[in-house]
């Protein structure tokens, strides 16, 4: 199974995948520390890989670029396929991000959402200050759908306490000794896909007349 982009292309997620992830950068923005992948031991790895691997509720696949290195991720989780929806989950190397690889490769997944795996809706949640992430699934053909507060993956974040993140202290509260967070929900459903098809071109593009 390959689904090509313009820039990208997509496979099954492999276990040898995992090792390779260990090579990819760092977050220098403490808002993004939790999505730098760890550097983890065989054990480590081996556990990961058996979350994220392909079972009744989940899905997962790597995303390459035109020089065959492996830029991203992309994780379908809670499926529900007697209802066909999902929810999306997206992570990119740091070195790899603002090249254009997110929205080309969510665009051919989309399209294979639709067309090959037959769903009729894809969620996912954002952090509202994460505005990078949200252009992206705007461009993409995702629409708002609510603001919830959850808890944020890194409870470490100095938020409070960092002079630099004072600007985003806005988007947090604490709720006890939880540190949550605003979240947008987004999704996009198949008439929306439908709609705009011609926004999902088929890549090689189809040159039967
Ligand atoms: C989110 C992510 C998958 C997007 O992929 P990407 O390849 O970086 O995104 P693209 O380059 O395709 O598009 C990014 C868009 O955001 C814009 N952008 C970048 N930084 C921005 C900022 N600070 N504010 C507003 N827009 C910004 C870019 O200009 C671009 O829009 P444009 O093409 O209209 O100019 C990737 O950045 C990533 O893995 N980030 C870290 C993990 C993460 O946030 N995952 C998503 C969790 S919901």
């Amino acid at each position: 199974m390959v689904i090509r982009g313009k820039n990208t292309y997509i496979t099954k997620l492999k276990r040898e995948h995992v090792d390779e992830m260990q090579f990819w950068g760092a977050h220098e923005d403490p808002l993004f520390y939790s999505y730098t992948f760890p550097k983890m031991n065989k054990k480590e790895k081996d556990y990961w890989y058996a979350i994220k691997r392909h079972s009744l509720k989940r899905k997962s696949f790597a995303i390459y670029n035109e020089s065959n290195i492996l830029v991203g991720y992309i994780s379908l989780r809670n499926i529900k396929w007697f209802r066909k929806i999902s929810e999306l989950g997206i992570v990119f190397d740091p070195n790899h991000i603002n090249k254009g690889y997110g929205t080309d490769s969510l665009k051919s997944f989309i399209r294979y959402y639709f067309e090959e795996m037959k769903m009729k809706r894809l969620d996912l949640k954002v952090a509202e200050f994460n505005t990078r992430a949200y252009r992206c699934y705007i461009k993409c053909g995702f629409f708002d759908n609510g603001i919830e507060l959850d808890e944020f993956e890194d409870q470490g974040l100095a938020i409070y306490e960092d002079e630099k993140l004072k600007e985003y202290q806005t988007y947090f509260k604490k709720v006890g000794d939880i540190l949550k967070c605003r979240f947008i929900k987004m999704s996009i459903t198949r008439e929306i896909y439908e709609q705009n098809k011609e926004s999902y071109p088929h890549y090689p593009p189809n040159t039967c007349a």
